[in-house]
């Protein structure tokens, strides 16, 4: 059976400051959702949260890019705001970024990853989503999972992964997108997704199949709106086990954090602490990242789940370790690496600081 799966995000308030999100705005999301359910435009839905960030989880037949679809979420989105106004929370409405829809979420300030798949006989699903992080940060665990024997490996010893996977690489600065053969190309591939506030891995493929693995949101919210008003706190979602990565090795390469941009004012390094969803209310420095993990079997698009994934003993090393680095790099206070180069700053002082300094440059 065809399914579609979407995951569509947005921020539109936060309780309290960036860091969690109030009971009300789930409880007005999950009544949208259900309404949509009940006319028959979704097969199901789930309703989480990432920090600040709401999201909606949708399975339905209508293909990704549906208008239908985007609009029913930008609605939700617009109920739950109504909502958030009330409470006065903080940023209320912050990633909806035009007043009205225009066809597709995408370009308005929410999050979108979709993939439509043929469902399998037993269908494993992860959903990733980040909090006070900016799209490109699931570009270290996505080379990771799918190009990386000491990583996964179901790539040297099961039969149908050892082709490898196809990864589907984007420019978000030129709009423009590039696709990678692996393990053949993994250098060349390496050159762009190493550098992630550029090169973001978009989408991944079996080469056994052709079938997509993976997707990704990766809108860039400071490129659309022109200015900060959030990070993208970006989703990713990862089909599991036969010719994909087991569970485990989907996982895995969050048992090692590593570093990505975001954290306070956007402006930030700092780890990705893997966190249950309970757990995920970034309070240090409005921080550290985090990312959550909701997994689910799909039943005839039914999200049988979810399982909170990092919920699990096996993760407290790797939330150790990020707090270990999130002491090394608060260190560092305004300085780099701490503090984003400056051309990748959400916001600065700089022009203001530089034109009132500019007399007192003396040429050396
Ligand atoms: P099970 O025997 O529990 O199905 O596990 C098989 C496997 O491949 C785990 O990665
Ligand atoms: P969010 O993108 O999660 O709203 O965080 C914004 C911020 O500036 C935190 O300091
Ligand atoms: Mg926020
Ligand atoms: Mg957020």
């Amino acid at each position: 059976m065809k399914v579609t799966l979407s995951v569509i995000k947005a921020d539109i308030g936060g309780w309290v400051g960036h860091c969690s999100m109030h009971p009300d705005l789930m409880t007005e999301g999950e009544s949208c959702m259900a309404k949509a359910k009940k006319s028959g435009l979704l097969i199901d839905y789930h309703v989480t949260r990432c920090g600040d960030d709401l999201q909606f989880i949708m399975t339905h037949k209508k293909g990704i890019d549906n208008s239908k679809i985007h609009e029913m979420a930008w609605n939700a989105f617009q109920s739950c705001t109504a909502v958030a106004k009330k409470l006065k929370l903080h940023g209320a409405g912050q990633d909806l970024l035009s007043d009205a829809f225009s066809g597709n979420v995408k370009g308005q300030g929410p999050g979108v990853a979709e993939m439509e798949l043929n469902e399998r006989e037993a269908e494993p699903v992860i959903i990733f989503m980040a909090d006070k992080t900016a799209s490109g940060a699931w570009n270290l665990p996505l080379y990771e999972m799918f190009c990386d024997p000491f990583n996964t490996i179901g790539l040297v010893i099961s039969a149908n992964m050892h082709a490898g996977f196809k990864f589907e690489v984007h420019d978000v600065k030129e709009s423009r997108r590039i696709m990678f053969n692996c393990p053949e190309e993994i250098y060349d591939m390496l050159v762009f997704i190493g550098a992630p506030s550029r090169y973001t891995v978009k989408s991944v493929y079996s080469r056994e199949t052709g079938e997509i693995a993976s997707t990704s949101s990766t809108q860039k919210l400071s490129l659309i709106a022109g200015r900060y008003v959030g990070k993208d706190d970006p989703v990713c979602i990862v089909r599991a086990q036969g010719i994909f990565p087991a569970v485990g090795e989907v996982l895995e390469p969050f048992a090692r954090p590593h570093i990505v941009e975001g954290w306070m004012r956007g402006s930030h390094n700092g780890p990705l602490t893997p966190v249950s969803v309970k757990g995920c209310n970034p309070t240090r420095f409005d921080g550290p990242p985090r990312v959550i993990a909701a997994g689910f079997q799909l039943a005839e698009g039914r999200l049988v789940g979810p399982v909170d994934m990092f919920d699990d003993v096996a993760f407290n090393n790797a939330r150790q370790m990020a707090m270990d680095m999130a002491d090394m790099l608060r260190r560092h206070g305004p300085f780099e690496p701490h503090r984003l180069p400056l051309d990748e700053m959400e916001y600065t002082t700089m022009p203001q600081v530089m034109k009132k300094l500019a007399k007192r440059f003396e040429k050396l």
